[in-house]
């Protein structure tokens, strides 16, 4: 949907062009990049492994929920090495999330026609792995700061699909800020639909699991055609879609509130159908959900949304933040209430 190429025509314009490769001069990168909360979700995939979408996804970069990289290019290392900041100490992240970074890596090498070991060092603002996409901003901060430790200038859309490469494809929305569209595009990018400075709307995290997900949002793409209400879901999209850009471009939180919610509701109903069916909800969750409509019955204007995950987003206008804030604060099961908002995109640190 929305797809003017085909998935081999997506790999192809990925690839890179360089036969032989060089070895990396010594260099470094810093870069801190924000996750982003999807309006309208992607959800399922024509081919996984090239992340083509099956649906176009709209979403709003944030400023608060940060990943920051640090990649050191060491040629003589013959094997990368991939460390996580955890309350000031340095920790092996692991194999499961090492691998990934390393597979990554090796793409962005090929890509770039340049050899030799690669020291990462990560940092996240936020609770990872938990549905609040850590990956995107994970990810896109990794691609960015391999592509200027290098010295290169790629262009925003390169970026885009590189970082969609990492195998995250909320990653292409996050090398841009304010409100972003991708699926749209032939060459499998994403594109700015408004910077942040357009409409300054907040996002109210209400964590209620901190935790990793049991089911990655990698297998909840590849089990979502199983859903018999899938095909439907794609009939409705096209709608919803262009009510989101035209609320977006006329600053109509009336019609994009309830088409967030609704969309939100609907990528649940399609994972909890799936099968095997994926429940990412947790109880919280509900009683979250319960609170914000209480809310909107009050005359708050409040929607909430999630990713794959148990984690309430709420998003709302400057004037209720407050509000909405202290309510999720009281509500059973909420660990921790984030207060972010649209953001500006990647930046270099160093
Ligand atoms: O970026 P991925 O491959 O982890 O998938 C993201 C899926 C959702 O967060 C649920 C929706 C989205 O568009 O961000």
């Amino acid at each position: 949907m929305n797809l003017p190429v085909e998935p081999d025509e997506w790999e192809k314009m990925t690839q890179g062009d360089s036969t032989t490769a060089t070895k990396a001069a010594e260099s470094a990168a810093t870069v801190e990049s924000t996750a982003n909360i999807a309006f309208i979700k992607y959800w399922g995939a024509r081919d996984l492994d090239e992340v083509v979408p099956e649906n176009t996804s709209i979403s709003m970069t944030l400023r608060e929920c940060r990943s920051k990289c640090h990649l050191r290019f060491s040629p003589e290392r013959e094997k990368d090495e991939v460390w996580l900041e955890l309350d000031g100490a340095r920790v092996n992240p692991g194999a499961g999330f090492s691998d990934r970074v390393t597979a990554h890596l090796d793409r962005l090498r090929e890509w770039a026609g340049v050899e030799g070991g690669i020291v990462v060092e990560t940092w996240n603002s936020f609770p990872a792995a938990s549905g609040m996409a850590s990956s995107a901003s994970g990810f896109s901060a990794l691609t960015c700061a391999f592509v200027l430790a290098l010295g290169l200038e790629p262009t925003p859309a390169e970026l885009s699909i590189l970082s969609r490469r990492s195998g995250s494809g909320s990653a292409a929305r996050s090398v841009f800020g304010g409100y972003v569209e991708w699926g749209r595009l032939g060459d499998g990018s994403a594109e700015q639909l408004h910077p942040a400075s357009h409409w300054d709307l907040r996002d109210v995290i209400a964590v209620v699991e901190t935790g990793e997900k049991e089911i990655s949002s990698r297998d909840g793409h590849r089990l979502a055609a199983t859903s018999p209400y899938f095909e439907r879901r794609l009939e409705l999209l096209p709608e919803r879609l262009e009510t989101t850009r035209r609320a977006l471009r006329e600053h109509d939180f009336g019609a994009l509130g309830p088409v967030i919610e609704e969309e939100a509701i609907d990528l649940h109903l399609i994972t909890m159908s799936s099968r095997p069916a994926i429940y990412y909800w947790k109880p919280p969750t509900l009683a979250v959900l319960e609170a914000v409509r209480d809310l909107r019955s009050r005359g708050v204007a409040a929607f909430s949304t999630m990713d794959a995950g148990a984690n309430v987003h709420v998003i709302c206008q400057p004037e209720d933040e407050e509000t909405v804030a202290a309510c999720l604060s009281r509500v059973q099961g909420v660990v921790r209430v984030i207060r972010d908002g649209v953001g500006e995109g990647p930046r270099r640190l160093d």
